[in-house]
């Protein structure tokens, strides 16, 4: 049997931030628990346990995935193989909605919702917004729901389906949003920093990566309302691409944002257009 302090002792080697992280999860902890319990005993089987989960760690597997759970916003939020793992640049695409000047108990869309990462910080930030959220797959929205749960989103109605035909026909939206898939096919990146762990769907849109783009933008005017807003999050080198998207769909006030690092990261614009 090992105790805590000799597994952190001969992490501090191997894999210094992420072994506490794993033995804190497999005892069921948190990380301070441990640094106040340091002769605590693990047993066989959480022993194994660990050995497994940092072996899988230093295959390249996400540490989310190993713990079951990612922090985004305020939120911690469960996560399975089944959903792309929130990233903290996406938490731009929260920022810019909530910037925006918008009237109270607004219909808002999230198109592509995944673990519901965006839709539970925006139900939460704004109790008041009536916010849908769809995904075409049905085991992203089994977390999603839980994660609704967790959280007590009540504002918060999830579908399943592809993109915008899985709405009810007579409902249109003050604000749509949207994180959609947008590599390209067959990108290198798709082979680092644990990409090959994540779903495809979640990540690929054809050999441009504007696949998906080009329907939640090209569709988007049909389903706002007056003064709409769309806002969408895409690859650093697509800037220019997706606000010729947003001029040919007729947006007005067309524009990119940079995310913390200064990459293009969100544009948005407004329907219809200003004269
Ligand atoms: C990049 S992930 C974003 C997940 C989440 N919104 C986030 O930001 O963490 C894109 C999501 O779009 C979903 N998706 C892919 N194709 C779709 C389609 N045709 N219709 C609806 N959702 C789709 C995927 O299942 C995935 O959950």
């Amino acid at each position: 049997m090992s105790t805590v302090a000799e597994l952190l002792s001969e992490a501090r080697q191997l894999s210094p931030e992420d072994a506490p992280l794993l033995l804190a999860h497999v005892l069921g902890k948190d990380r301070s628990w441990l640094f106040a319990w340091p002769e605590h005993r693990l047993d066989d089987a959480q022993l194994k346990h660990y050995r497994q989960l940092l072996e899988r760690r230093r295959q390249g597997e996400p540490l989310a995935y190993l713990t079951g759970e990612k922090a985004f916003w305020s939120l911690d939020l469960e996560v399975s193989p089944a959903v792309l793992i929130p990233r903290p640049e996406t938490e731009l695409l929260v920022e810019l909605a909530l910037d925006l000047d918008l009237p109270e108990a607004i219909q808002v869309l999230e198109l592509g919702t995944g673990s519901g990462a965006i839709a539970i910080a925006l139900a939460k930030e704004r109790p008041d917004w009536k916010i849908t959220a769809t995904d075409a797959s049905a085991a992203a929205l089994d977390i999603a729901r839980r994660n609704a749960a967790r959280h007590q989103a009540s504002n918060l109605d999830l579908i399943q389906g592809h993109w915008y035909q899985a709405l009810p026909d007579d409902r249109n939206y003050q604000l749509i949003l949207s994180n959609p898939p947008y590599v390209r096919t067959g990108d290198p990146h798709l082979l680092q920093d644990g990409l090959p762990w994540e779903p495809p769907q979640a990540l690929t849109a054809g050999s441009d990566g504007l696949a998906d783009l080009r329907i939640i933008i090209g569709e988007a005017p049909a389903h706002l309302l007056p003064d709409g807003w769309l806002l969408v999050e895409h690859g650093y080198d697509q800037g220019k691409a997706v606000r010729d998207l947003f001029d040919s769909a007729g947006f007005s006030r067309v524009a990119t944002r940079q995310d913390l690092g200064g990459q293009d990261r969100v544009t948005l614009g407004c329907y219809p257009p200003r004269p």
